[in-house]
């Protein structure tokens, strides 16, 4: 029997993960579940948040379902950290970062596919006084290790940074800055990194059957890093002569999503912009209660929705956030592993209920969020998930 690291996490983590696992025992697949500690309480007491034997747990298992993290600012972290580990040069980074990099989950998919009948879902005028609602079939691959969120950034650079900066001549329109007043992110791609995330879009476009992969980046104005991305998806595109490349801009991209999402098919960008862009489907889609996503390297991978762990739902009982984005998650673990039949027949079901329109999170009701929203007609997070569960 396989076995699957559970790391709920933080927050809405804990109240979503174990409702994915009830689906997955619902439709029939037979796992161990091993508990992965993560997240703020462990930064707060060890000064870790993503502790060693949380990675030695996924090296021996290789595959991991994940809630979400609270991740604080700065002089939060400092603040917080128990007396005792305090001014011992611990220094806060978020888990799933580090996860993806001590992995190289550097893959991360983020499918966005509307179900028919969901509230949440696009629309736009028709002109005839009516409105039509395009279904969007969109899948973003995003480089997940490097670039923008590559972690090489500095407040107050050193000198030696500083003095190679200067290097460059854009350095003297900041000639007149101190250090001290100057805060520094990179953003460096690699060529290999940039080659496999581009295959991988190709690849799953290919095996999916979709008609187009879009290179989204600015290459215009990001005339080195998204220079380099485009070339290699032309390069990588030649490969594959049935499936047409574009090529957008992020800036116009996030507009054009909003126009005719219908149009795209597979989307590969850089980190920071494919979590952009994949924010930007998933509210066509029903936001994030519905956002689902994968981390993959070559050896171990790790299945998340893309919502994080909000804490202001965290203690409310009975539970009111949405299940289903960790629930696709776990779809999406399936797929990986080869149980497609039953993510299939799980994702069947969610378009049941979703179609059905008769449980609903208050999300799916367009009301706000809070104790209140039970007594609004929302449904718990336990009843969408029995709902999913009875349709099986
Ligand atoms: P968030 O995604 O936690 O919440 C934003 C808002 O979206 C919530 O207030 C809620 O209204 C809604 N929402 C999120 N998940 C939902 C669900 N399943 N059902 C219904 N509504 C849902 O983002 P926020 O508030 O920016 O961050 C909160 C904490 O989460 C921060 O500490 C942040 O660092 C962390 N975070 C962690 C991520 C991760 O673990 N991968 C990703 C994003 C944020
Ligand atoms: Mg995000």
């Amino acid at each position: 029997m396989r076995t699957i690291v559970a790391m709920p996490g933080d927050g809405i983590g804990k109240v979503v993960l174990p409702e994915a696992i009830r689906v997955l025992e619902a439709a029939g697949f037979k796992a161990n579940y091993v508990h992965g500690d993560i997240g703020w309480d462990f930064w707060i007491k060890e000064g870790n948040a993503l502790p060693k034997r949380t990675l030695d747990l996924l090296e021996e298992h290789k595959i991991g379902l994940f809630g979400a993290i609270t991740s604080k600012p700065k002089d939060d972290a400092v603040r917080e950290l128990a007396a005792e580990l305090k001014d011992k040069g611990y220094v806060y980074f978020s888990p799933i970062v580090g996860m993806r990099q001590h992995f190289n989950l550097d893959i991360c998919t983020r499918p966005c596919k509307s179900f028919e009948g969901n509230p949440l879902n696009f629309i736009r005028k028709n002109g005839k006084g009516g409105f039509e609602e395009p279904l969007v079939d969109a899948v973003i691959f995003r480089q997940n290790t490097e670039g923008m969120y590559g972690g090489i950034e500095w407040t107050n650079p050193p000198k030696i940074v500083r003095d190679a900066l200067e290097t460059h001549p854009k350095m003297k329109g900041f000639a007149h800055v101190k250090s001290e007043d100057m805060a520094i992110s990179t953003r460096i791609v690699s060529r290999q990194a940039t080659e496999r995330i581009i295959r991988a879009a190709f690849e799953y476009a290919k095996t999916f059957g979709y008609k187009n992969v879009t290179v989204c980046e600015k290459p215009n104005v990001l005339r080195e890093t998204s220079g380099m991305f485009l070339k290699i998806g032309r390069q990588v595109g030649k490969e594959y002569p049935d499936i047409s490349l574009w090529d957008t801009n992020i800036d116009a991209q996030m507009m054009w999503l909003t126009k005719n999402p219908e149009d795209y098919g597979v989307l590969v960008s850089e980190n920071m912009f494919g979590d952009i862009v994949s924010d930007g489907f998933a509210g066509l889609i029903g936001g994030l209660g519905f956002a689902c996503s994968a981390n993959i390297g070559d050896t171990v991978a790790v299945f998340e929705p893309t919502h994080g762990s909000a804490p202001k739902y965290e203690n409310l009982n009975p539970s009111i956030v949405n299940p289903i984005a960790m629930i696709l998650s776990a779809c999406m673990m399936l797929d990986h592993i080869g149980e497609i039949e039953k993510s299939n027949r799980i994702r069947k079901a969610i378009g049941e209920v979703v179609l059905e329109g008769k449980v609903k999170t208050y999300d799916m009701m367009k009301i706000r969020g809070g104790a209140q929203a039970i007594s609004r007609g929302a449904n718990t997070t336990q009843q969408l998930t029995d709902a999913i569960i009875s349709k099986l």
